[in-house]
């Protein structure tokens, strides 16, 4: 039986440097965020082989040995220059490694890739599933044609599609992936929902004045705001355990539909930096 994805994970891009590992990296700092996620209720961790080289999910692996499996789910992606079907087996394994655990709890692919067929990471993780080393397989940057191919080629439903959203990012709502998802019951985790916020002054005002009208912060208004589409979870790195509470109370708000339709407004007109996945 799948389980159903948490409403809330704990992203962990930075953590141990960007593409490749920081020597300088505060070690035991990224592993107190990721312990106070898991203390403030967050039981998803999302990482990714390509995050500082893997070393990101090293760091994922120490902060969580001494807790039970059971208690925490760990997501990892696939690197998308490494989609055949023997680097998608090899590249598990590696990860179970890094992360010193025995299954993986969400095993994604990190985007499309059209140098590989897409069909052979789908045939790689239903193997995987089969042998019990992944508990679920999912997919991230897939648009509407890979997604397709997701569905037909795997024996297992697709357990997420994680896609940039934000408040200046609605490309999953304009090139229509968000209704295919929604359709083919493909759950949406929405990633980098928070750190572009002040990017755009129309957008970050908007949210500055909703956020005063009912004593919200500007952030907690946008976790509001993205939340109010049916079937989307959130990918997010908050580094302490105030900023968590009030990612979860945002979660119970509900905005009054004049806020929502300004902000939607908005939003509809803002592209993000991810379309080109979404084509392919
Ligand atoms: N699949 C993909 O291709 C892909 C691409 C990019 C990212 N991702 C995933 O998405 C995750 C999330 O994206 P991200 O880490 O770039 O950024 P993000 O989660 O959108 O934003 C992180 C920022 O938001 C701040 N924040 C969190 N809660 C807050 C609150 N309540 N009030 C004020 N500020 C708050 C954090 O500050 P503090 O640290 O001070 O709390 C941090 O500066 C990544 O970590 C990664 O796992 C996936």
């Amino acid at each position: 039986m799948q389980s159903q994805l948490p409403k809330l994970a704990l992203g962990t891009w930075l953590m141990g440097g960007t593409k490749d590992p920081d020597p300088n990296n505060d070690d035991a700092g990224d592993i107190k965020v990721i312990k106070t996620a898991i203390e403030s209720g967050v039981s998803l961790i999302d990482t990714a082989q390509n995050y500082a080289g893997g070393k990101c999910e090293e760091l994922v692996g120490q902060a969580i040995a001494d807790l039970p499996r059971e208690s925490i789910q760990i997501l990892t992606k696939q690197n998308r220059l490494k989609l055949s079907y023997d680097e998608v087996i090899e590249g598990c394994h590696d990860s179970l490694g890094r992360l010193g655990v025995e299954y993986l709890d969400y095993f994604v692919c990190h985007a499309p890739n059209p140098d590989f067929e897409l069909a052979d990471f789908f045939k790689a993780s239903n193997q995987l599933y089969k042998d019990g080393l992944i508990k679920q397989v999912g997919v991230s940057n897939f648009g509407v044609k890979s997604l397709q191919i997701a569905i037909d080629n795997s024996d297992i439903p697709i357990a997420l599609n994680q896609l940039s959203f934000s408040i200046n990012d609605s490309d999953i709502l304009t090139t229509g992936v968000y209704d295919f998802c929604l359709k083919h019951k493909v759950p949406i985790q929405a990633y980098r929902p928070l750190v572009n916020i002040k990017e755009e002054q129309d957008s970050y005002r908007l949210l500055q004045e909703i956020a005063m009208a009912t004593k919200l912060t500007p952030h907690q208004v946008l976790i509001a705001y993205l939340n109010s589409y049916e079937g989307i979870s959130f990918t997010t790195r908050a580094s302490t355990a105030e900023h968590w509470q009030q990612i979860k109370d945002a979660l119970e708000v509900t905005l009054e539909p004049s806020a929502l339709k300004e902000l939607k407004q908005v939003h509809m007109t803002k592209q993000g930096a991810f379309a080109h996945f979404l084509d392919m």
